[in-house]
């Protein structure tokens, strides 16, 4: 396995103090063995506190099902201080957010000043809608820089926002909507995405059918097409926000004042409202983002993410912005008009650090060279990628054709749940190998543990964990403790179980193998295999639905299903079940949502207290049919029989 060295181009004139691999241990160190005592100095230091914390850590792993543990829990700050009001003595017009429209070149810039003025409008309007500290609001937008302002006016006030990716359908927008007693929705009329318009306020309007808690559903006009607005509770962003006064002070708040809600799928049951927190979360994304990607003064700083997910929260909006970065923001997607888009975007930007997913880096690399190799990147420093493993032959090309051998690669492991990166190359410091997320950042303290709990040392394969709190992770899941505590920590009692699977090599470096559970990650996008099956059995022909994923060439992992098809039901016209049954999963879950593969079985393979052996769905469905172990403890072993013959696959 080849480890490649940092470029020489990339720790040149680091100001990192992590910028060797010395300075990275040195401070690893440091941070172990006085945790609290560097948090709080770190945090002092880094963060526009209104009441400067003393109190490191509270509570912990071990005292989790009590309480939610604490961070910096008598300091008060409010998060947008820190994005915004301290970068206006030195950075005023220096350009916050670059947008990048869906027509190409179509973009605009905004200042730390004129962002301040927006946030402090729309934060203005809000409270003129009574809305204020504590309360819920929805944002339901696209990738448009108004979705920013919506994030930071919420945090301004101390409302707490839930942002719900524009391609959720309207059923996952009401049990959101209907779990957080959100009281406001922020949308927009229609989002544009290559070309197409997404009906985000019509999808909105459908999901509050009934819920009369929503009083206001504030619309930012993105085109000139006609929507219905419903009187008395829609009003126009134009008309409420923009005659607002530029001046609204931030509500402080205490440390561990709810800054989101952000909500994602779990193995089991309906997704989780993962609670951050406005000390901790701003610490640890703005310490990450900074750290990570090496950032510098003039970098232009460009992560391809959605607002709708984690990586947009931490890594386009609060991370960057609380480091004063030039964070750009993309609305469309990266093959229109054609698949150099990214690569355009980079070179009319001067983009210095880049930041996408492994699924688009193996669809791009599928279109040919020549759609990179005819713009110049040579702005470009650090490329990084999240949101699942990155296959080395992905990785390969990314570091050859897009950084042209220049460029330092993080591949940067974390969740919804850790709020920011933990595991990942420190762009000046650490040397490369594809496909590894490597060293633990400052604060994380990885383990590794068999199906047991037995800790595993040196060169191991296990179940991940963590082993110490630290400032950025989630503290709650929301309305649902219990459930927090038994997802996370029932499993390895004193640790965070992660869900992951990791090895872990001779030097120490970390090779994520994906999830243990039954989460999904199709895309970059994780999908909860429940979701699916209490969907799809929606329709009258399906009585009975087993999803697991399947390794898939662009999109990381595919979606297979299993169907058990009702009494009177068969599957002769396949492609109208198929359509019938995506139909289903666009309402019930969103667009994103798609089977790859459908089987349909005589049975599920259930065990004669009547669970379903899950490892055998997986194993079929991986191509692994000879791999299934020991199956004598099924019901009617029969079924297995079944399922080996009719298993499909892609090709
Ligand atoms: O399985 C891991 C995978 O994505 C999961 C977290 O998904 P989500 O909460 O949606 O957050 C995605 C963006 C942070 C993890 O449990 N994952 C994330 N990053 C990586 C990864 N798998 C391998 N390598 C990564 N760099």
């Amino acid at each position: 396995m080849t480890t490649y060295e940092v470029p020489a181009r990339v720790r040149e004139g680091s100001p990192n103090p992590m910028a060797t691999l010395e300075g990275y241990e040195a401070l690893y160190g440091e941070v172990s063995s006085d945790p609290d005592a560097f948090w709080v100095a770190e945090t002092t230091r880094r963060i526009a506190w209104a009441k400067p914390p003393t109190q490191g850590l509270g509570g912990g792993f071990d005292q989790i099902a009590d309480a939610p543990l604490t961070w910096f829990a008598d300091g008060q700050l409010n998060a947008t201080v820190s994005c915004i009001d301290r970068h206006l003595a030195t950075r005023a017009d220096k350009t916050a957010i670059l947008w990048e429209a869906d027509h190409p070149g179509e973009d605009t810039s905004w200042s730390f000043a004129e962002l301040a003025a927006q946030v402090n409008r729309c934060a203005n309007a809000l409270k003129a809608r009574g809305i204020g500290k504590g309360d819920r609001v929805l944002i339901y937008m696209g990738m448009v820089p108004q979705a920013a302002v919506a994030m930071l006016a919420c945090a301004r006030i101390g409302a707490i926002h839930s942002v719900v990716f524009g391609g959720f359908s309207a059923d996952s927008l009401r049990s959101r909507a209907v779990d957080c007693k959100a009281t406001a929705v922020i949308t927009q009329d229609f989002g544009m995405r290559g070309g197409k318009r997404i009906e985000l306020k019509r999808v909105a309007d459908q999901a509050l059918v009934g819920i009369d808690e929503v009083h206001t559903v504030l619309v930012y006009q993105r085109t000139q097409d006609a929507v219905e607005m419903e009187d008395g509770r829609d009003v126009w962003w134009h008309d409420l926000v923009d005659g607002q006064s530029d001046e609204c002070a931030p509500e402080i708040v205490d440390a561990e004042h709810p800054l989101f809600i952000l909500y994602t799928s779990g193995s089991t049951g309906k997704p989780k409202g993962q609670v951050h927190t406005h000390g901790g979360y701003i610490t640890w994304t703005s310490f990450t983002h900074q750290h990570v990607f090496d950032l510098r003064e003039d970098d232009v700083y460009a992560c391809v993410a959605d607002v709708g997910w984690i990586t947009g929260h931490s890594y386009i909006v609060y991370g960057p912005l609380a480091n004063g970065a030039t964070t750009l923001m993309f609305e469309s997607i990266p093959t229109y008009p054609d698949a150099g888009r990214y690569w355009d975007l980079v070179e009319r930007h001067k983009v210095t650090i880049f930041y996408t997913a492994p699924t688009a880096i193996r669809a791009l690399a599928a279109c040919g060279d020549e759609f990179v190799t005819r713009r110049d990147l040579s702005s470009l420093r650090v490329l990084g990628t999240v949101g699942e493993p990155i296959n080395p032959d992905a990785w390969e090309w990314y570091h050859r054709v897009v950084g042209e051998g220049r460029c330092n690669i993080v591949d940067t492991w974390w969740q919804t749940e850790t709020g920011g990166i933990c595991i990942s190359p420190i762009a000046p410091a650490t040397p490369t190998k594809p496909g590894s997320a490597t060293l633990p950042v400052p604060g994380i303290e990885p383990v590794l543990r068999d199906a047991e709990g037995v800790v595993l040392d040196g060169a191991a394969e296990g179940l991940l964990c963590i082993r110490r709190p630290w400032p950025g992770m989630s503290r709650t899941i929301w309305g649902d403790h219990e459930r927090y505590v038994d997802t996370y920590f029932s499993m390895f009692p004193g640790a965070y179980f992660t869900g992951d699977g990791c090895r872990r090599d001779a030097d120490g470096y970390h090779w994520i193998t994906g999830r243990v559970d039954d989460v999904i990650n199709v895309s970059g996008h994780r999908m909860g295999t429940a979701e699916f099956e209490s969907a799809l059995v929606h329709h009258d022909a399906v009585a009975e639905a087993g999803v697991v994923g399947f390794p898939h060439p662009i999109k990381g992992q595919g979606v297979y299903c299993y169907l058990v098809l009702s009494e009177g039901h068969d599957m002769d016209d396949r492609g109208e079940l198929e359509r019938e049954l995506q139909g289903i999963l666009r309402n019930h879950i969103g667009a994103h949502a798609r089977v790859d593969l459908y089987q349909v079985v005589p049975g599920l393979p259930k065990t004669r207290s009547g669970k379903v052996m899950r490892r055998i769905l997986r194993k079929v469905a991986e191509g692994q049919p000879e791999a299934l172990g020991d199956i004598s403890t099924l019901a009617d072993p029969g079924v297995v029989e079944a399922i080996k013959a009719g298993a499909r696959s892609l090709a």
